[in-house]
């Protein structure tokens, strides 16, 4: 059983926004927006598409959760991008903050390298995480707390497809 959450308009209605804000939070210098791969794919391709300045676009891939609805903390770095990331701004895209884990792994990875900037965008984010050491400067939606699949999110890598975000109950 599904029930839509967020429906296509409000997402696009949504993405527009941060694109607006992410376009006027960085007036100069060098963008790299960074995917972590598979979950943001379509939140990324829709958001780069709403920012109005010359960016880069790049990817990670960490896994971490495997088939169970529950995070296990452990985060491998599968894909690493090409591009140097040391003096640039970096925008990190996740497609759903819940505990944070895997995010806040990541971003010590990359702030090892040293980026002029470093800030995170999440289209969801649960608001559960107790101890992030790297707040999240834009989200999306505050999301329910329930197992959410569509627009990029998946279950045991089904529903990624969808064009709008679904609750699993
Ligand atoms: P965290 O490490 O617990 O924050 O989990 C992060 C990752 O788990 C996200 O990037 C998603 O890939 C996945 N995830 C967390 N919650 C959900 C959900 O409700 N639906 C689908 N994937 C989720
Ligand atoms: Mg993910």
């Amino acid at each position: 059983m599904k029930r839509i959450a967020f429906d296509e308009d409000r997402i696009a209605k949504r993405v527009r926004e941060l694109g607006d804000e992410i376009t006027a939070a960085y007036p100069t210098g060098e963008l790299l927006v960074l995917g972590l791969l598979k979950g943001s794919f379509i939140f990324l391709g829709d958001l780069v598409r709403q920012i109005r300045r010359s960016i880069q676009v790049d990817f990670l891939v960490a896994a971490s959760y495997g088939s169970s609805m529950v995070s296990s903390g452990e985060v491998r770095l599968v894909y690493d991008p090409e591009t140097k990331l040391e003096g640039k701004n970096i925008l990190v895209v996740e497609d759903i903050v819940d505990s944070g884990r895997t995010l806040d792994r990541m971003m010590q990875i990359l702030s090892a390298r040293r980026p002029q900037s470093l800030e995170i965008c999440a289209l969801l984010h649960k608001q559960v995480a107790e101890h992030l050491s790297y707040p999240v400067r834009w989200v999306g939606f505050d999301a329910p707390k329930e197992f959410l699949v569509g627009y990029g999110l998946d279950h045991a890598e089904n529903y990624r497809h969808l064009p709008y975000i679904a609750s699993l109950q």
